[in-house]
């Protein structure tokens, strides 16, 4: 089974899945002290591998973890695509950095323990039919935490909320705070009307997506006006399109929200134009040769 040919890589080291021992004082494992990425890898050329990498520096800093080892990390993620026969696919690469390994105690450890780092590699699923289709998504309360923007690894609330939507059909589910619309639980939220894109902004209450900026970026460029301003959760149907991004959603349609049809029920005009000019830049033409920086902002806070 592909699960135990795995190759992982834990802390400066290739190993199999079976021989990774992590210890049980991993502060990883008791407080879920630590960060994550996700990157997608397009027939072996990683999607934006800078910009995560800007991401994650950030969040350790955020987190105060004291982790530098950034020089190799592009060989290493390219390495550990190849050693797992990922070239040709569509892949992910899952890469978690946490404090490290004592006893457990809140605070910090006084002297300076080794962060510990983890990646593996996996084939990404399909989505094909829901790309073409639309997905239906569920609506619940955000009972998460204040610092959404930090891509931390304690992830119980994302976990339940999108268990409850597997649990109604559904997708995703959107996080209502305060009656806005934050985000979803892996994914941020955009909407349409009258051809104006609208999309939470950047703040402590959602993650800054990378696919969120791309698509941002592609309705710059191609004169579609983007409002970032929160989405009312109480009004959503007044709106013609929803879709959602993310790293492994890409630029997935939204046609039913609970028990309400979006427009007509088929992915909107407009989600159509985002996703084919998303499409041709990680599975189409420019994928080769695409240089991401040159071309939208690099993150900013
Ligand atoms: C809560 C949340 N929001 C948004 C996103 C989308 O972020 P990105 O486009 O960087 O994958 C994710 C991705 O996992 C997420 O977990």
């Amino acid at each position: 089974m592909y699960l135990q040919e795995n190759i992982v890589f834990l802390n400066g080291a290739f190993v199999s899945i079976q021989k990774a021992c992590i210890s049980p004082y991993d502060r990883g494992f008791y407080f879920a002290d630590g960060i994550y990425e996700v990157i997608k890898y397009y027939k072996g050329k990683p999607f934006c591998f800078n910009e995560h990498l800007m991401r994650m520096k950030k969040n350790l800093g955020e987190v105060r973890i004291n982790f530098n080892d950034f020089d190799k990390l592009e060989e290493t993620t390219g390495r550990l695509i190849s050693l797992n026969r990922l070239n040709g696919e569509y892949a992910g690469i899952y890469l978690q950095i946490t404090r490290g390994v004592y006893p457990r105690m809140h605070r910090f450890p006084e002297k300076s323990i080794i962060p510990t780092i983890y990646m593996n590699a996996y084939p990404y699923p399909s989505y094909s039919n829901q790309l073409t289709n639309g997905i239906k998504v569920i609506m619940r309360e955000d009972v998460r935490w204040q610092r959404c923007d930090i891509k931390a690894i304690g992830l119980l609330p994302n976990v339940l909320m999108y268990q409850e939507a597997a649990e109604n059909d559904a997708m995703e589910c959107f996080f209502i705070r305060n009656n806005y619309l934050t985000e979803a639980t892996h994914s941020n939220i955009f909407a349409v009307k009258d051809e104006v894109v609208q999309t939470h902004p950047d703040s402590n209450l959602i993650l800054p997506g990378i696919t969120k900026k791309v698509v941002i970026q592609i309705c710059r460029n191609s004169g579609i006006k983007v409002n970032e301003y929160p989405i009312r959760a109480d009004s959503f149907s007044r709106y013609d399109e929803f879709f959602i991004t993310g790293t492994g959603n890409e630029v997935m349609p939204v046609i039913q929200i609970e028990n309400t049809i979006i427009g007509n029920g088929k992915p909107g005009k407009i989600t159509r134009h985002i996703q084919n000019e998303f499409f041709k830049m990680t599975y189409g033409q420019l994928a080769n040769d695409w240089n991401f920086e040159n071309w939208v902002v690099s993150y900013k806070n």
